[in-house]
Formats: C-alpha cells, sequence, structure tokens
C-alpha cells in the first residue's frame, strides 16, 4: 500500500497549472450518458481513482468511454442498454448517484445501489429522492438499492431544504429533458454546478441561473454530444495554496479562476497572504507565521468545507488561538487526530475545533482518511520539521492526480513509496 514520505521544512515556490476539476468532471460525465448521439470529448481531465470509477460504470451501462494518454476523455452514449448502477462500483464512490437523473431522463428508470456513508459523515442522498419525486419518479428499495420509475419526467416547481451541490445536479440533469419548464429554489450555487450548465447547454439544454438558488429549466427532447474543457479544480488550487502558505512559499497557479475560491482567498489574506491575481491565475507569498483568524465553512461562496483540513493546518501553525466551524458535514475532523501526532494543539468540541498555533511541526507517521483530509495532512508534513509518512495514500489519490508530483514541481521532497522503497 503506497505511502507518501515527505522532508518537510522546504518552503514552495514557483508556477504550476491545474487540471480539470474533480466535482465538475464527475457530473459531465454523467451527463454525457444523456447524449444520445455525437460524440462527446472532454479535455485537461486529471487521472484520478474517481474518474475511473465512473467510467468503468458507464461502461457497465453499454456507454463507450475512453481516458486518453493526453488527458482527453472521449465518450459514446448512443450504446446505452441499461439503467443498473452495480453496488460494488456505486460503494467506492457516492459521487455515482449522479447517474440517476441521466437515467430517469433518458430511459424513465434507475436501479442505482445506495451510496454508503463515508468517513466524513451519513451523506444521505433524501434531498435527492424529493427533488425526483417533485418531478413524478416514484421510489421503491430492494435488496440495498434503490429503484426510481417514472412514465415522463414533469417540469414544475422543485426546491431543496437545503443546498445539495450533487442533488442540485442530478435534479438539474433531469429538468434539462422534462416535460416543461422546471423551476429550482435553494439550489446550490457552488462553481462546479454552473460548469455542469455550461456543459448542458453546450448539448443543447435551456438553462438560466445556474450558480444562482434559483434556476430555470426549459425541458428539450434531445442532446447531443459536444467538446468541452471543464473549469479548473479550485480545490486542487486551494490545496497548493495553502501548503504554500504553511511553508512560507512563494507560487501562482494558473488555470483558476479566483472568484471559485470564494471567501478562501480573503481569509488566507487574513492570515497573512499576500495574494495577487488575474482573470485565470491566483499568485500567493507567505513571509511569516500565519496571523490566527476564524473559519467557517459554508456552501459557496463561503468558505469551502474541502479546503477545511488544509486550512486546519495552517492554523496550527497560527499565532494566536483560531476557532474553526464545520457546518456542512458532521464529522469532518478527523485529520485533527493525526495532527496532534505532528505536535499540533486542536481540541474539537461538536463542530468546532479549537486551533492553539504553535511554532513548528515535528515529523511522525500520520494515516489519511478521505480525500481532502489527507491533503489537509500532506500539507502539515510539507511544513513539519523532519520526515513525516502519510498512509493510506489511495485517499488522496482518489481527487488529485499523483500530488507528489505536483508537488515536486513547487520545490517539496515528497516520494512516493511501498514497503521499504523510501530513498533518503
Ligand atoms: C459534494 O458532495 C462534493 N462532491 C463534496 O466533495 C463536497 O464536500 C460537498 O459537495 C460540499 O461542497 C462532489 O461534488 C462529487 P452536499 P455532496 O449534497 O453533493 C447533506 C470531495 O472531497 N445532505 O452538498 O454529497 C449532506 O449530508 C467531496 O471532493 C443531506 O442531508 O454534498 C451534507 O451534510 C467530499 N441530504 C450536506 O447536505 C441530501 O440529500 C452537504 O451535502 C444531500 C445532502
Amino acid at each position: 500500500m503506497d505511502r507518501f514520505v515527505i522532508e518537510g521544512g522546504r518552503p514552495l515556490s514557483g508556477e504550476i497549472g491545474v487540471m480539470a476539476a474533480k466535482n465538475a468532471v464527475l457530473p459531465i460525465l454523467a451527463a454525457s450518458i444523456m447524449a444520445a448521439e455525437g460524440e462527446t470529448v472532454l479535455r485537461n481531465i486529471p487521472a484520478i481513482q474517481d474518474v475511473a470509477t465512473l467510467i468503468k460504470l458507464m461502461g457497465t451501462m453499454g456507454v463507450k468511454a475512453h481516458f486518453n494518454a493526453d488527458n482527453s476523455i472521449k465518450i459514446d452514449a448512443s450504446g446505452l442498454k441499461t439503467f443498473h448502477a452495480d453496488y460494488d462500483l456505486v460503494r467506492r464512490m457516492r459521487a455515482s448517484v449522479l447517474v440517476m437523473g441521466p437515467l430517469l431522463a433518458r430511459m424513465g428508470k434507475c436501479e442505482v445501489s445506495l451510496p454508503g456513508g463515508c468517513n466524513i459523515g451519513a451523506r444521505p442522498i433524501d434531498q435527492h429522492l424529493k427533488g425526483f419525486e417533485q418531478m413524478g419518479v416514484t421510489f421503491e428499495e430492494s435488496e440495498g438499492y434503490i429503484i426510481g420509475t417514472v412514465g415522463e419526467l414533469q417540469g414544475g416547481k422543485v426546491y431543496f431544504d437545503r443546498p445539495t451541490h450533487t442533488g442540485t445536479e442530478n435534479i438539474m440533469m433531469a429538468a434539462v429533458m422534462a416535460r416543461g419548464t422546471t423551476e429550482i429554489i435553494n439550489a446550490s450555487c457552488e462553481p462546479e454546478v454552473k460548469d455542469l450548465a455550461d456543459f448542458l447547454i453546450a448539448m443543447g439544454a435551456k438553462i438560466k441561473g445556474a450558480g444562482t438558488p434559483y434556476m430555470i429549466i426549459e425541458g428539450v427532447d434531445t442532446l447531443t454530444g459536444v467538446e468541452y474543457r471543464p473549469m479548473g479544480d479550485r480545490l486542487e488550487a486551494g490545496t497548493y495554496l495553502l501548503a504554500a502558505m504553511a511553508t512560507r512559499g512563494d507560487i501562482k497557479i494558473e488555470g483558476i479562476r479566483p472568484i471559485d475560491l470564494g471567501l478562501a482567498i480573503r481569509k488566507m489574506e487574513e492570515m497573512g497572504a499576500e495574494i495577487t491575481t488575474t482573470d485565470s491565475s491566483v499568485a500567493l507569498r507567505m513571509l511569516g507565521r500565519p496571523a490566527r483568524t476564524d473559519v467557517i465553512t459554508m456552501p459557496f461562496p463561503g468558505f469551502p468545507t474541502d479546503l477545511q483540513p488544509m486550512v486546519t493546518s495552517v492554523l496550527a501553525l497560527g499565532e494566536g488561538t483560531s476557532y474553526l466551524r464545520e457546518t456542512v458535514f458532521e464529522n469532518r475532523f478527523l485529520h485533527t487526530m493525526e495532527l496532534a501526532r505532528l505536535g499540533a494543539d486542536i481540541r474539537v468540541q461538536g463542530d468546532t475545533a479549537t486551533i492553539d498555533g504553535v511554532p513548528r511541526l515535528k515529523g511522525a507517521a500520520i494515516m489519511a482518511s478521505d480525500i481532502r483530509g489527507g491533503a489537509g495532512l500532506v500539507v502539515a508534513g510539507l511544513a513539519a520539521e523532519g520526515i513525516t509518512e502519510v498512509m493510506r495514500v489511495y485517499h488522496i489519490d482518489r481527487g488529485y492526480d499523483r500530488i507528489e508530483k505536483s508537488l515536486t514541481r513547487l520545490g517539496a521532497r515528497i516520494q512516493r513509496v511501498n514497503k521499504g522503497e523510501y530513498r533518503s
């Protein structure tokens, strides 16, 4: 089982570009199932496990999708032959539920294994189902599968009790081929939702208001395959920026829209980072120890929950006591116990972590438990003095395309080793 061995204490420096956003690519791949004709070509796609898992799942349904060496994916969905999404693949990636909207739109039926929870929370899909039911779908559960049936998806007013990122995406995909006009109320405003809408519009969909809490979608009969380059990964970019803060570095990230990082950039400046931006890049320089600050994770444009583990690592080195409140997921502090092994002083009470900054962290062996928690541990290891080993990096590989190569290009000393291959 691979692990990372990091020689910490080196400031990150240099320039790097980001790949397409995992959380845009996954719904866009699912949406490509809806093109009964024409080929879809997606570009700048990261070679990450979640993309491979979804491509495999689509293959079992008769959708041909191939990942090419130039980081493009070619998809032909004309051969879609089943509405069954198998447990063995869905259990590996809960975002597989994103095939529900496309299957209901194209086949009037879906049979999808109920996704398990994961380390960061129960992550139910009740809001997805409630949205589909408002469009005329009836559901039954059988042997761990949720089976949805609908004669013809009906447009109308669909609302969510709370903003849900993939829930909004699922309902949007169903609505683009429903009868009549659908209004979605309390929609998620995450940038990836807007990017999915732009892809669907390129395929022939009629969508207004994507990226705002209120969307209006006019149903159409057919969608066709298109060529598309999804948005740059704001979470990959945020990970590198926070790693540069933790190591007092000086880096520039290309291929990212600053607006997509919402409040995160403001909070980095509050902690003392010097940030300059263009329409498609963010540069950051960190001279001293991070200043203390308070962070509350919120849906976009609030501070993204997916950058919470990384900012925790930065604040662990901060001047003074910081308070971090996680309002999106109920169990997203697992990484704090691992940070304590590096000398961090963090106390978690309910949804709030109290972080007493320490002047330095010291390397140790630590273990990743989810994508972003693992990335947060890497950020801490890059700053810690001495050697840090991060175990179970397969969690990190689900969302980052060989993160060790990108960080090495930014001057880090990090190696992926497997049982004893470490070269000092
Ligand atoms: C998406 O997950 C992302 N995944 C997550 O990124 C991200 O952390 C999350 O949005 C929040 O931004 C993808 O886009 C593939 P939600 P999603 O539905 O859609 C509750 C990563 O590391 N909820 O917005 O599952 C839910 O339990 C991953 O890239 C319900 O109660 O998140 C959570 O507490 C991790 N019922 C909150 O809402 C529902 O039906 C937000 O969930 C749906 C959600």
